[in-house]
């Protein structure tokens, strides 16, 4: 399948098709998921949480976000993949807004930007647009700044919340970004926005009406354990399947079931008898 750019998706939501998109840290997850026929990956900063056991996206870096965005543009090189914008690379200056944005795409080749936050962070915004760099705008429930809106709540709840987010997905769209992503607010909300904006608006926990759909792909495989957020549904449980291997390999050490005959390396042809000749003198 060709890989899917921008305009793609643009052609998408006004032919109503549903934009399919989950995180990915790593390199298998990357190549399972371009077998899978997801459309957009994003290498997110939930990585500090899923992937180094932080307590939240806070402590994660720029490194750290450049080198799982490697890992998965080289697993998904036929996929749109988005590098998502650590906590403080892009909150402090226009110049460093657009120096880390362009690292993302120079260092790892991705094919967007995310970052999160509204109004207060046009100028950053407007900044990696003017450098030609494809901007993700995220609104609602922005992790980064958990902190100011008392915790990982739900955002849009009530009419002025609903208002503060709509005039900020409306200041991104008018900046000029290219795709938003709004995270758990109510679906009303949700519909709101995606049918105002003409660019694709994709819901992780904004309900039915956007224009697709993200999960943290941890969270739909069953693999984070911490908690479950109320929008994910799990299409798996790797956490038993894998735990339950683990379990059936130590019981099989310690009984002395494996390794067997067939995972041997045997000695070539006519070795043996003068290894035994040699090991026996
Ligand atoms: O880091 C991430 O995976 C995200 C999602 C929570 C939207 O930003």
């Amino acid at each position: 399948m060709p890989k899917k750019m921008i305009h793609d998706f643009h052609r998408m939501k006004q032919a109503g098709e549903k934009i399919t998109w989950l995180t990915a840290y790593d390199y298998p997850t990357a190549q399972f998921a371009e077998a899978a026929g997801l459309d957009m990956l994003l290498v997110g900063d939930s990585l500090g949480m899923c992937v180094y056991g932080y307590p939240n996206t806070i402590p994660v870096t720029m490194d750290q976000c450049i080198v799982h965005c490697e890992a998965v543009r080289r697993g998904a090189p036929n996929t749109f993949v988005i590098g998502d914008m650590p906590f403080m690379s892009y909150q402090s200056s226009v110049e460093k807004a657009v120096e880390n944005a362009g690292r993302f795409l120079k260092q790892a080749n991705v094919d967007a930007i995310k970052l999160e936050g509204g109004r207060r962070i046009l100028p950053m915004v407007r900044a990696i647009l003017d450098a030609g760099i494809v901007v993700v705008g995220h609104i609602g429930l922005t992790p980064q700044s958990s902190g100011q809106l008392g915790g990982h709540k739900a955002q849009g709840r009530t009419v002025e919340s609903a208002k503060a987010l709509i005039d900020d997905a409306n200041a991104l769209a008018e900046a000029g970004i290219q795709m938003l992503l709004l995270e758990a607010i109510p679906p009303e909300v949700g519909e709101h926005i995606t049918k105002k904006l003409a660019i694709p608006v994709l819901s992780i926990g904004a309900g039915m009406h956007c224009d697709g759909q993200l999960l943290i792909v941890s969270d739909m495989i069953g693999q984070f354990q911490a908690f479950t957020p109320k929008f994910v549904r799990k299409y798996c449980n790797v956490a038993e399947v894998i735990t339950e291997a683990m379990k059936q390999y130590v019981a099989d050490v310690r009984a002395g079931r494996f390794p067997t005959d067939e995972h041997c390396y045997h000695m070539l042809e006519g070795e043996y008898e003068k290894f035994r000749a040699m090991a026996d003198t």
